[in-house]
């Protein structure tokens, strides 16, 4: 396989695992358009380098691709592997800026075959693959849904996890301005947070409120330093979504999906540590069924499946399902901003 994009997201996490997985993967091609992160990440596992999509796209050696680029190339280096005829592709979330980027992969997937994987890991997780095996009707009466992250920033896992090379200077913050009059610091932070972190849960959000059109946003705000407490209902299902990535000690990713005589709650293990699958519980009055912690995580199982898919053995999601995924990631973030805006005109309305 090869990557494109080597940044902290392929040396702390992607490497780490695949390091695990030789048996079935091997990278053998890593691009990036930084040569020296480029050159110093393929060293890392023996694999060639380079700082063009067209040469690594070229190397017979790469059957697979996987993007681990900032956002904004995701859609376009998508196509260019589908293009290239490879085996299979997989691309970070999120998987297109915008509702025709996503359409142009489907259509592009569609015409060459090539299968599409999204890197949504926590839909990879044997944690929730047993949950989902074993929920039955659930689905049909769930009424609620919480999607809860508290985390410390990215570069303290990543830190933890390998020697980072090439991170480029840190985001100027955000604090102090994203809360009060900025609305516009403040719709950038809702507009990331969905996005950037509640995307990985939102496809897992989407099994339980399927109606992912219909959706109202009943209240936004932002969370100093980085983070967002989103309320909205989705069709008949309400549902809190909950971030902040802060100096904490202690992570916790959780999911829960609450129905009328049932309910599912989930832990995931965090992002960039390797410590198994997580852990799922389903109740009902009678009793509580305990699902995990299996061996690997969502990443791990991301690849397995990446694999599977090349070799023939295994089925892709289909292209319209990761569309409606996004779809319904970009509704929310439109919906939490346009709150923002009718937030501060009723307040401008009744200080007038
Ligand atoms: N699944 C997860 O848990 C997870 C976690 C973190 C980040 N991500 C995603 O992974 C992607 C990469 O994030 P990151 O944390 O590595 O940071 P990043 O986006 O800052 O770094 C990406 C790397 O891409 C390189 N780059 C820039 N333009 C490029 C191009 N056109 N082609 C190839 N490489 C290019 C940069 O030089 C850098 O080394 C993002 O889309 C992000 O959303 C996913």
């Amino acid at each position: 396989m090869g990557i494109l994009g080597a940044g902290p997201v392929t040396q702390a996490i992607h490497l780490p695992s695949l390091a695990r997985l030789r048996d079935i993967l091997e990278v053998r091609h890593i691009m990036d358009v930084d040569p020296a992160v480029a050159e110093s990440v393929a060293a890392r596992v023996g694999a060639r380098f380079s700082t063009s999509t067209e040469e690594l796209l070229a190397d017979p050696a790469v059957e697979i691709v996987a993007i681990c680029s900032p956002h904004q190339f995701h859609a376009v280096q998508v196509i260019a592997a589908c293009r290239a005829g490879k085996k299979a592709v997989l691309c970070e979330k999120p998987f297109a800026m915008n509702g025709e980027e996503a359409a142009a992969i489907a259509a592009v997937s569609a015409e060459t075959g090539v299968p599409i994987v999204v890197g949504a890991m926590h839909t990879f997780d044997p944690g929730w693959l047993a949950a989902e095996a074993a929920w039955g009707s659930l689905p049909e009466q769930v009424h609620t849904v919480r999607s809860s992250i508290v985390l410390p920033p990215n570069p303290r896992f990543e830190d933890f996890a390998t020697e980072i090379v090439g991170r480029g200077p840190a985001a100027p913050s955000a604090a102090g301005k994203a809360s009060g009059p900025d609305s516009a610091a403040v719709k950038a932070m809702l507009t990331g947070g969905v996005m950037g972190l509640a995307i990985h849960d939102l496809p897992l959000v989407r099994r339980f409120a399927p109606d992912f059109r219909d959706v109202e946003v009943l209240y936004a705000q932002t969370v100093l330093p980085f983070g967002y407490v989103i309320s909205l209902r989705a069709g008949a299902v309400t549902i809190e979504l909950r971030a902040a990535m802060n100096g904490i000690w202690e992570p916790s990713w959780t999911f829960e999906a609450i129905g009328d005589d049932a309910s599912l709650s989930i832990d995931f293990t965090p992002s960039y540590v390797h410590a198994g699958s997580a852990t799922a519980r389903i109740r009902t009055a009678a009793s509580t069924t305990v699902l995990g912690p299996f061996g690997h995580n969502g990443y791990e199982g991301e690849w397995r499946k990446l694999a599977e898919i090349a070799n023939g053995t295994g089925t892709a999601p289909r292209p319209e399902t990761l569309i409606h995924d996004l779809e319904f990631a970009l509704a929310i973030a439109d919906a939490a901003a346009a709150c923002v805006d009718a937030g501060n005109a009723a307040y401008e309305e009744a200080s007038a």
